[in-house]
């Protein structure tokens, strides 16, 4: 369950690669542009007022967030419920968005391939996905599900030069594949339970009922504190992927 306060504790740290990816795109006149899984909307309307877009379209399936979405909206940002992976449009766009969304999204050459016949014959598609599986916060959540009985919720990423051939056989004439390491300086170890309470644990919550899910957190914040030791501040290591491309 998205929760928009627990999910923005970690606003600054977490738009840092919400920059550099917008940062890859390049500014066209009058774009048309669409954000999936936009989230509550206000790095969607970022987008469009740094792009000076004509037409901005944010979607999420997340009715919490997109509660949060209508102060940002405007005349020519607009906001939709709905799933990405249903998500359709009788007009093109010049540029696909996603930020730190379709690491949820199945089988990636298929949704790539989707997502970039959305495009106009000149547009950009920029993507953001964390790829933080291997770190102990997110490893120790699968242990404790797998313990549990619970199917573990894992990344659908592919390895990372897979995406650059991905783009290529699709037609992208220039483009930009990278991973990032964002190093985050929080208080102290506990920091991370609460910023994984915000995003990956979202999943078990939704999945676990309410005391099994409070017997999932005992266990998880026992094991990660276990493994990672007590520090603070704690330096928390975050790796992201990063796409872009043009035709
Ligand atoms: C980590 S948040 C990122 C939000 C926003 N892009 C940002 O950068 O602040 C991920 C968002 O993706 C949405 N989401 C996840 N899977 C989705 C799907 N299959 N269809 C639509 N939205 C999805 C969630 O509801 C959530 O709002």
């Amino acid at each position: 369950m998205w929760n928009p306060e627990q999910y923005e504790r970690f606003k600054a740290e977490r738009k840092q690669p919400f920059v550099d990816l917008m940062a890859l795109v390049e500014p066209r006149p009058r774009m048309r542009v669409v954000d999936l899984g936009c989230g509550t909307g206000e790095l969607t309307r970022e987008l469009h007022e740094h792009l000076g877009a004509e037409e901005t379209l944010g979607v999420d399936n997340s009715e919490t967030m997109l509660l949060k979405a209508g102060k940002f909206g405007g005349e020519m940002l607009h906001f939709e419920e709905g799933d990405i992976e249903a998500f359709v449009s009788e007009r093109p766009f010049d540029l696909v968005f996603s930020n730190a969304a379709l690491q949820w999204v199945p089988e990636h050459e298929k949704l790539l391939a989707r997502l970039t016949s959305f495009l106009t014959p000149h547009g950009q598609i920029a993507i953001q996905m964390p790829n933080n599986d291997s770190h102990v916060s997110h490893s120790t959540a699968a242990a404790v599900a797998a313990e549990m009985g619970v199917e573990p919720r894992l990344d659908f990423l592919l390895p990372l030069a897979r995406y650059a051939e991905l783009l290529h056989k699709l037609g992208f004439k220039r483009q930009h594949v990278r991973q990032q390491i964002y190093g985050h300086l929080l208080d102290d170890t506990r920091a991370v339970i609460e910023w994984v309470k915000g995003t990956l644990l979202t999943d078990y919550e939704r999945r676990l009922e309410p005391a099994q899910f409070a017997q999932f957190m005992q266990r998880y914040t026992d094991r990660l504190l276990a493994a990672l030791g007590e520090h603070a501040p704690y330096f928390y290591t975050y790796k992201r992927v990063l796409l872009w491309g043009t035709f």
